[in-house]
């Protein structure tokens, strides 16, 4: 099975892929988490993305594209099904995973879109918090680790990630209704678009989300 999760910033992606990934044992691709973690590492692609990433712009297409590439080569030599989270983020991107897909033989079985209000997002993004080690998410009010600032999985310390402040978010919010929020007409005219209520609580999408993947498998 191989599934496209999209929505805007602070729908519920990372939580609800990962919990995908952990209920059917397909694979969970995170671009964000990614990006991140070569800025982190301070890789070369880390070096050139920083700004990018903490201004809350989209990364340069051919950065994205070619990490995307490598990514879905090694998961078709391994024979997994995926759930993709953070990409396309524009038509570009689109088309280019289009063009990688048809070269591996690969099909998406469905892009499923997380519908969420603009209000709840920016409560969602400004009260997340992120394990500094093993990166499990929490939100202060909605989804709280036992012990403040300490992380349920790990014991690590939690942090507010650097694109989660105010003005980040509104310009990560405006790139995602220009440039990614396109995409919804682009799947729904190859008939592969689904709407799930992203505004309901953590459980009750992941249920949601659970049956239209079940849907899918058969
Ligand atoms: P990325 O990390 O992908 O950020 P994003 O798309 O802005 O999405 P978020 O991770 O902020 O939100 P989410 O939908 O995953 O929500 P979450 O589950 O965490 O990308 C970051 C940056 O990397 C981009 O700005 C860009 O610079 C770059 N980038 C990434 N992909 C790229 C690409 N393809 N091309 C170019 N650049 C790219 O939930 C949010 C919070 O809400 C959490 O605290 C959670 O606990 C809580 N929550 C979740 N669901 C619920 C619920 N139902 N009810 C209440 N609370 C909830």
């Amino acid at each position: 099975m191989h599934v496209i999760l999209m929505g805007p910033p602070g729908a519920g992606k990372g939580t609800q892929a990962s919990r995908i990934a952990d209920e059917t044992g397909i694979e969970h691709i995170n671009v964000g988490d990614m990006l991140r973690q070569a800025i982190r590492q301070e890789t070369e692609l880390g070096t050139k993305i920083q700004s990018f990433v903490e201004a809350g712009e989209l990364v340069p297409d051919h950065l994205v594209v070619d990490l995307m590439k490598d990514t879905l080569q090694d998961l078709n030599r391994r024979n997994k099904g995926v759930v993709i989270d953070g990409y396309p983020r524009n038509l570009a991107q689109a088309e280019a995973l289009e063009e990688m897909l048809s070269e591996l033989d690969i099909q998406i079985d469905a892009v499923v879109y997380l519908e969420v209000e603009e209000e709840e997002l920016i409560r969602r993004l400004t009260g997340r918090r992120v394990c500094r080690d093993c990166g499990a998410t929490f939100h202060i009010e909605y989804d709280a680790p036992h012990k403040q600032g300490i992380c349920d999985e790990c014991g690590g310390k939690l942090h507010q990630r650097e694109d989660d402040k105010r003005e980040t978010i509104e310009q990560r919010l405006k790139v995602y209704h220009e440039e990614t929020e396109p995409l919804i007409e682009f799947y729904e005219e190859r008939g592969l678009l689904m709407r799930v209520d992203g505004s309901q609580p953590i459980d009750d999408v992941s249920t949601s989300l659970l049956e239209v993947v079940g849907e899918l498998s058969g």
